[in-house]
């Protein structure tokens, strides 16, 4: 009898070997940045085509602020030139955009166009692209449990009612609803680590590592990855009905 396939709703991707990239090339590592923001463009397009419905992108982590200045600067431009070049195509693929983040900590005109990018695609219904920028998985947990000692101490929740799906909802994917976990991560550049990547969400992720470098990550390779995962055993802690 053929087993049901996996659903792919939300596909997280850790896009990491830009600088590895460029210096195989002999290049500056602005040039494997340049390079993995066009790749972004396409693997959104690839992924909307398999009928993803959401994808997570680690754009910028809340550790790379001690990166070298030149590099900090460039990496908070990217937003700004991405949206220059691909905001039609986004548009007229019905892309929504959403950045997840501590956007007050952006420099302002990386501020600016995000806001407008979220606000140009508000009702665009096709795929969520959801960059993580300025983003950090321990800090949100961190900013969520505030909330919750704040939602306590005013006495609108007992500690006792708190739920793990509260938790979720007071995440930066809270807005996601039955989407808030991805189903699969994928890191590029043959490392395998999680990186305070999406902690609470990736629970029951299935996790798959690809040797290739961010810039060289094809569509093809992403219909690979996805045909792998619709295949996998996905139990969630449970027996496997046919084992039973
Ligand atoms: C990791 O490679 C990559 C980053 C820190 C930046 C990722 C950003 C993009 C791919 C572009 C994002 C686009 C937008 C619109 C925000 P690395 O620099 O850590 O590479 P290395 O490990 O080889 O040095």
């Amino acid at each position: 009898m053929s087993k049901k396939k996996n659903e792919l709703n939300h596909l997280a991707i850790i896009m990491d070997g830009n600088g590895r990239w460029a210096k195989k090339k002999h290049k500056p590592r602005f040039v494997g940045h340049r390079e993995g923001m066009d790749n972004v463009e396409r693997i959104t397009l690839a992924a909307n085509k398999l009928g993803i419905k959401v994808l997570t992108l680690y754009a910028f982590s809340t550790e790379n602020w001690a990166r070298p200045k030149e590099e900090v600067a460039y990496l908070m431009n990217l937003p700004v030139r991405f949206f220059d070049k691909f905001m039609p195509t986004l548009m007229k693929n019905n892309v929504k955009v959403n950045i997840m983040g501590y956007l007050d900590e952006l420099p302002k005109k990386t501020y600016d166009v995000v806001q407008r990018a979220m606000a140009e695609t508000a009702n665009n219904t096709g795929i969520i692209l959801n960059f993580a920028f300025n983003y950090g998985a321990r800090k949100e947990i961190t900013s969520a449990m505030k909330e919750l000692g704040k939602l306590i101490e005013s006495g609108d929740l007992n500690s006792s009612e708190i739920t793990e799906s509260m938790i979720s909802e007071h995440l930066m994917t809270g807005d996601f609803g039955e989407y808030q976990d991805p189903d699969l991560l994928i890191r590029t550049s043959g490392e395998q680590r999680i990186s305070n990547f999406l902690l609470w969400q990736l629970a029951y992720s299935e996790l798959a590592f690809s040797d290739k470098n961010w810039p060289d990550f094809t569509a093809s390779d992403l219909k690979e990855f996805v045909e792998e995962f619709q295949n996998r055993n996905r139990r969630f802690g449970k027996v496997d009905e046919s084992d039973s």
